[in-house]
C-alpha cells in the first residue's frame, strides 16, 4: 500500500507553501498534479502582484478594504488573520527566505495599485508576479528530500471511511478522509494513495465559463471532490469576473488591473469614458467595473469595450508590462499606440470548500488551502492581488496544521479494490458536453443573472449531470472524462448556490 503522512493535491502557490511547511518539519508529502509540468495552475498565470504594506498602510485600512470589496460577506476573523499573517509571511518567506525578483524602485520596493485600494501597496515582478514566485520556490520543492512530486496523475476522487472502507461500522464514526485514488494518466492504471491528512490545493473553476482568464486545467476538480466526499461548501455563486481581457479570436488574455492602477482609462467604441461618474471610476470594486463593461457592450451594440493607455509615456508602459505588451504584439496590437479591446471573463471562485482559519474543512483529515478553499476572506467578491497572500498564508498555516496527528488520523481501513469500467471514451461527447457546460454557465450563471435563466440552467446541468456520471462509471479511466465529470458537478453546484441566494450581493447580481 503507497502511504504519505501528507498528501496534497495540486501544485499553485498554496499547495506548494504547504508542502514545504510540513516537509521542512519532517513530513513525509507526496504531491500530485494532473498536468505534465509542477509548474501550473493559476499562480503563474498571476500578473497584477501581492499585497504587502505601504507607505502610510495600516492594518486597519487593508481590512476595511478588503471588507468593503466583500460586501458584507468576509468572515472577519479570516480577514484579520490575513491582515496580521499575510505581510509578515511575505517578508519571511518570499522576500528573506526564497529572495523572490520583486520589483524595486530607488532601492525600496516598488508599490502598485489595483482596483478598490486606498493606498498603493501591491509589490509585483513586472507584470507576471505569479511565475517570478513559483519559478524561485519549484527548485526547492523539487530537491526536498521529504517531497515525492508525481507529475500526471489525476485524483478520482477522495478516499472517505463512509465511501470507501469495508468496515461497515465506520459509518458510525466521525467522516474523515484519508486519501484519495488516482489515475496515472499515461498508464491508465488507478491506485489509491493512504494519507493521514490530505490537502486540496487544486486552484480554481474558470474553465466551466466559456470566456475565462484560467488555465485549462482550472476545471473544478477540488470542489467536486469535496462536495462528492461530504465536505461543506460555501459561497460557491460568488465568481468574480475580471473586466479586462484581451478581446480576440481565441483567448482571453488577462490585461491586469494594475494597467488600470497606473492611469489606463476605459472607453467604449464612441470614445466615451463610462466610468468617469464613478467616484472610484476605473479602480471600483471589480464586480462594478465589470458589468458596467457589459452594459456598455449592450448599449454601444458592441462585442468590446477599449482600454486606453495611450496618454502614458510609452517607453515607461512598455518597460513596466512587458509580457501584456508582447503578447499584444502577438496580435498586431501597439497599447502604446491604439486602444486595448477588452471584455470580461471569468476570473476567481470566491468561494469554494469551507475551511477554518487553520484550513481544516467540515472533513476530518482534510484540507482546503488556496481557491478551491473558501477562507471567508473574499466574501461577495475579491479584493485584488488578495489571492496570492491568501494562497501564501492558508498554505503556511495548514502545512503546520497537518503536523498535529492524533490517534485516529493513522486509521486506514481496508478498501474494496478499483473497478474499471470498459468503454472506450467517444471525445465528440467530451467536447459537446464541455460546451454546454461553458455555454450554459457564461449565458445563465454568468455576469447578469435572472431566476429564468438560473433556472433553465438547473435543469439542463442535472440532467448533463446524470448521463456524464452514467457515461464515467462505463468507461475506461481518464484524465478527460475525470476532469468533465468534476466540471459538470461544479457547475452544478454553482448554478444551485446562485439559485438559493435572492440577494444581490458583489459578484451575484440576478436582474429582476
Ligand atoms: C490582475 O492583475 O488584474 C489580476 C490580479 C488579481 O486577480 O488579483
Amino acid at each position: 500500500m503507497q502511504k504519505t503522512e501528507v498528501l496534497v493535491i495540486g501544485s499553485g502557490l498554496a499547495g506548494i507553501i504547504a508542502a514545504l511547511t510540513a516537509a521542512d518539519k519532517g513530513a513525509k508529502v507526496t504531491i500530485v498534479t494532473k498536468t505534465e509540468s509542477i509548474m501550473s495552475g493559476s499562480t503563474p498565470w498571476a500578473q497584477g502582484g501581492i499585497i504587502y504594506k505601504g507607505d502610510n498602510d495600516s492594518p486597519e485600512q487593508l481590512t476595511s478594504d478588503i471588507l468593503i470589496a466583500g460586501d458584507g460577506a468576509s468572515w472577519e476573523p479570516a480577514v484579520h488573520q490575513l491582515v496580521e499573517l499575510g505581510p509578515k509571511l511575505v517578508k519571511e518567506i518570499l522576500i528573506d527566505k526564497y529572495s523572490v525578483a520583486f520589483d524595486y524602485s530607488n532601492n525600496n520596493l516598488d508599490f502598485t495599485e489595483e482596483g478598490a485600494h486606498s493606498v498603493r501597496r501591491i509589490i509585483h515582478s513586472k507584470d507576471q508576479t505569479g511565475k517570478a514566485i513559483h519559478e524561485t520556490i519549484i527548485p526547492y520543492l523539487l530537491n526536498h528530500p521529504n517531497i515525492s512530486i508525481l507529475t500526471e496523475h489525476t485524483v478520482i476522487d477522495l478516499l472517505t471511511l463512509s465511501h470507501h472502507s469495508k468496515n461497515p461500522q465506520d459509518i458510525y464514526i466521525k467522516p474523515a478522509c484519508f486519501g484519495a485514488f488516482i489515475l496515472n494518466n499515461q498508464t491508465g492504471k488507478v491506485f489509491p494513495i493512504y494519507a493521514n491528512n490530505t490537502i486540496l490545493a487544486t486552484g480554481g473553476l474558470g474553465q466551466i465559463y466559456i470566456n475565462t482568464t484560467n488555465p485549462e486545467e482550472s476545471t473544478g476538480d477540488g470542489i467536486a471532490l469535496a462536495y462528492r466526499a461530504g465536505a461543506r461548501l460555501m459561497n460557491l455563486h460568488y465568481i468574480q469576473f475580471h473586466p479586462t481581457t484581451i478581446y480576440s479570436e481565441h483567448e482571453r488574455f488577462l490585461v491586469s488591473e494594475s494597467v488600470r492602477g497606473e492611469g489606463a482609462i476605459l472607453i467604449n467604441k464612441f470614445g466615451h469614458r463610462f466610468m468617469e461618474n464613478n467616484p472610484q471610476k476605473e479602480l471600483a470594486p471589480r464586480d462594478v467595473v465589470a458589468r458596467q463593461i457589459y452594459e456598455e457592450m449592450l448599449n454601444t451594440n458592441h462585442p468590446c469595450v477599449y482600454l486606453d493607455v495611450r496618454h502614458l509615456d510609452s517607453k515607461w508602459i512598455v518597460e513596466r508590462f512587458p509580457t501584456i505588451n508582447e503578447h499584444l504584439l502577438q496580435l498586431g496590437i501597439d497599447m502604446t499606440k491604439e486602444p486595448i479591446p477588452v471584455v470580461p471573463a471569468a476570473h476567481y471562485s470566491c468561494g469554494g470548500v469551507g475551511v477554518s482559519l487553520k484550513g481544516r474543512t467540515s472533513l476530518r483529515r482534510l484540507y482546503a488551502v488556496g481557491e478551491v478553499s473558501c477562507t471567508g476572506v473574499h466574501g461577495a467578491n475579491r479584493l485584488a492581488s488578495t489571492s496570492l497572500l491568501e494562497a501564501l498564508t492558508w498554505g503556511w498555516v495548514a502545512g503546520n496544521e497537518v503536523l498535529q496527528v492524533d490517534g485516529d488520523d493513522n486509521y486506514f481501513p481496508e478498501i474494496n479494490e478499483w473497478q474499471d469500467g470498459i468503454d472506450d471514451i467517444d471525445n465528440a461527447l467530451i467536447a459537446q458536453d464541455w460546451l454546454t457546460i461553458k455555454n450554459t454557465m457564461w449565458n445563465y450563471v454568468g455576469l447578469i443573472r435572472t431566476h429564468q435563466r438560473l433556472h433553465r440552467a438547473h435543469q439542463t446541468l442535472r440532467h448533463l449531470q446524470n448521463e456524464i456520471e452514467d457515461f464515467y462509471r462505463k468507461a475506461k479511466m481518464s484524465k478527460d472524462i475525470i476532469q468533465l465529470r468534476n466540471g459538470v458537478t461544479t457547475a452544478y453546484a454553482v448554478t444551485n448556490f446562485a439559485i438559493e441566494d435572492r440577494i444581490n450581493r458583489g459578484s451575484h447580481f440576478i436582474k429582476f
